[in-house]
């Protein structure tokens, strides 16, 4: 674990809220007030009054099978009617859902009514392909409005979407769907990406088909039916009886349907994330408890105002916070959102201003990375564009550093709006951390406090809570349990109660896998992973996901990774390699290249090593544990740490010497 930098952090300035905006805020300190005073009845009353139910829960949680919660389990409701058909019948139609914008500049306006029919049509659709509540049906799109209207026709079935971000490789993908037992695919022709169209119906035929890539025979996927939607207009083989257009699939489809009413703790999404072993981890959500949250939290932590305001994330829907906040919490807040198809370079570099200009985007969510690509790209992008508009900007997925803290809320915000840090993960469901931009007096680079319901501890190895404003780094917890946690891993209720009920099992704390410490405030400063976990651009990539990758290559004998502090993406992917006989004289640099091409092709672009060192020897102890610390200190060009428990002390000199030697 890192250990927090004691300068800037220290002393740092702090910014009170703008008095325009406290004195409209949607949340006050009260909220802290009655939280403290009965959490379980201020959740009840949250999920009461931010959702419809057709049923209304009389209880708020079921803790007796911790670590397996039930919230609200009494009650019945149905996702995609609360954030579509409750709207519309409150006389919302024609109020904007999105303002979608491709990449190539083309344009959509989706209001609620248009949704509405839509998500009718496509439960239809996937009602006539055979899906049944309970099915998983996994969803392989670009940000294309499909996509939202795909997860609400899921949910509108009691079917749980499995969302794999576009990005991710054919195999991935079949490992997701395999896992999930999904029995529907929902995908596209193509996404534009880069001001190109980037195919994406080929990674599903080579996941689904029955020889794998090896050449060999393998057993047919549960897949029965995949959904292609058209959108670059590109040339796509066809599997005559199970592939299956959209739109055409949509235009046949009656435009009624009635939402299947399910229980609270009905699963709404699986979505697969990285854990500190190779093989990924499908976080289980569902209903009440997560839409409750969901709902909640958007609304408090952006301050929202859904008659005015125009908030955009800028995620992207294979991601967890595409779930909650481009899909779920917006929409169940009856918001208005931009959602943008492409890259922030695409076709110019303030493409993002452009759309802040155009659609007077009020609040605006991303991520630390992004943020410093933008400080990277120069502040003249920006200045030539009114972003006055903005009133509230995000961040999250990275702890953000106050230089860009700084800079976002300067460059961005023009000076004056709240910055609000994030803190929280695919397993929480919503967030955790948080400002509120009308209440607290915000300090740059630290989550500060927990939300108003939710209970965060920072502890040492025994469990004894830290003191605010103790110097030494500790473990994040959470000490209550909260209506959008995860309910288990896919399958796996084990390894649920291992990854994240085992380290604190005698106080029953949440283990999150975060560092963090606590200033003399009480504010939270995250501080990055302790586990085997990277974070590389705000995503999480397991060391021994590529690591696993890299070993799969003809060349490679053995191989290990590590996370390295970069500058923009928070860390960069490491790989030390050593390579077979077979492969011993090869050029350097075209050996790095093709690993780097085959842990793309592998796993995602995402997971890419920054840079692949061939060395000859790995650090390891005497009972053959590979010693990552170690080469994080090569990677990051430190002095190296102890090495008296190596089995071979001399391995790290050498290493370090190739590394020198111009890598
Ligand atoms: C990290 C993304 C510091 C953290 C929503 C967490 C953060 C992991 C922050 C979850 C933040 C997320 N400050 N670190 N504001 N937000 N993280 O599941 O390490 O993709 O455990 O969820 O991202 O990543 P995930």
């Amino acid at each position: 674990m890192t250990q927090p930098a004691t300068d800037s952090h220290e002393q740092p300035q702090s910014y009170p809220p703008p008095a325009d905006l406290a004195a409209g805020a949607v949340a006050t300190a009260a909220l802290y007030e009655e939280a403290a005073a009965d959490r379980l009845a201020f959740w009840g009353r949250q999920a009461a009054e931010l959702l419809t139910w057709d049923t209304a829960p009389t209880q708020v949680l079921d803790w007796s099978d911790a670590p397996f919660a039930r919230w609200f389990a009494d009650g019945k409701l149905n996702a995609a009617a609360n954030c579509v058909d409750r709207h519309v019948a409150a006389g919302h139609g024609d109020r904007v859902a999105l303002h979608w914008v491709g990449e190539p500049g083309d344009t959509l306006t989706v209001t609620y009514a248009d949704l509405h029919e839509q998500v009718q049509r496509a439960a239809n659709a996937l009602t006539e392909l055979g899906v049944r509540t309970g099915d998983r049906v996994a969803v392989y799109l670009p940000m294309v409005p499909e996509a939202v209207v795909a997860l609400l026709a899921c949910a509108r079935i009691g079917a749980p979407h499995s969302v794999v971000f576009s990005g991710f490789s054919a195999q991935a993908l079949r490992d997701r769907v395999d896992d999930a037992q999904a029995v529907a695919v929902i995908t596209a022709d193509g996404g534009y990406r880069r001001g190109e169209p980037a195919p994406l119906k080929p990674a599903v035929d080579a996941a689904l088909a029955t020889t794998g890539p090896d050449g060999a025979d393998r057993a047919p996927s549960s897949v029965k039916a995949v959904l292609v939607v058209r959108r670059t207009g590109g040339e796509v083989a066809w599997t005559e009886g199970r592939d299956h257009w959209w739109h055409e699939a949509l235009e046949a489809a009656s435009a009624v349907h009635e939402p299947v009413s399910v229980e609270a703790e009905h699963p709404l999404f699986v979505l697969y994330t990285s854990g500190s072993t190779g093989k990924p981890k499908g976080i289980l959500h569902t209903t009440g408890g997560y839409l409750t949250q969901a709902a909640y939290t958007h609304r408090n932590v952006f301050d929202l105002h859904p008659e005015t305001d125009v908030y955009w994330c800028g995620a992207d829907i294979g991601w967890v916070t595409g779930h909650t906040y481009i899909v779920y919490g917006p929409l169940l807040n009856g918001a208005t959102s931009v959602m943008y198809e492409g890259t922030p370079n695409t076709p110019t570099q303030d493409r993002w201003w452009q759309i802040v200009e155009t659609y007077g985007v009020t609040k605006l969510y991303t991520a630390p990375t992004t943020i410093r690509t933008f400080m990277k790209w120069g502040e003249e992008l920006v200045s030539g564009h009114d972003l006055s508009t903005l009133q509230v900007l995000g961040s999250v997925g990275e702890p953000i550093n106050p230089e860009a803290w700084t800079w976002y809320r300067r460059v961005i915000g023009g000076d004056r709006t709240p910055v609000v840090d994030t803190w929280w993960q695919t397993e929480t469901g919503g967030i955790m951390i948080s400002a509120l931009p009308g209440v607290t007096s915000l300090k740059p680079g630290s989550a500060q406090v927990p939300l108003p319901g939710i209970g965060v501890e920072v502890v040492d190895d025994e469990g004894r809570v830290l003191p605010a404003g103790h110097e030494g780094a500790g473990y994040l917890v959470l000490t209550e349990p909260w209506p959008g946690m995860l309910r288990g891993i896919w399958g796996d209720d084990e390894r649920y109660r291992d990854t994240y009920w085992s380290r604190f099992r005698d106080q029953g704390w949440y283990f999150a896998g975060d560092g963090a410490r606590r200033d003399a405030d009480g504010d939270v400063w995250l501080l990055g992973r302790v586990d085997d976990v990277m974070n590389v651009s705000g995503h999480r990539i397991s060391t021994t996901e590529v690591e696993s990758a890299l070993v799969s290559h003809p060349s490679v004998a053995e191989a290990a990774v590590v996370g390295a502090s970069d500058p923009t993406t928070g860390q960069g992917i490491v790989a030390f390699v050593i390579l077979r006989e077979s492969a011993h004289g090869a050029d350097a640099a075209a050996v790095g290249k093709e690993l780097r091409d085959h842990v793309a092709r592998e796993i995602s672009p995402i997971a890419k090593p920054r840079q692949v060192l061939v060395v000859t020897e790995l650090p390891k102890t005497r009972s053959g544990k590979i010693m990552r610390r170690l080469l994080r200190d090569v990677a990051e060009d430190r002095q190296v740490g102890d090495v008296t428990t190596l089995a071979d002390s001399s391995v790290m000199a050498s290493i370090q010497a190739g590394m020198r030697s111009g890598k």
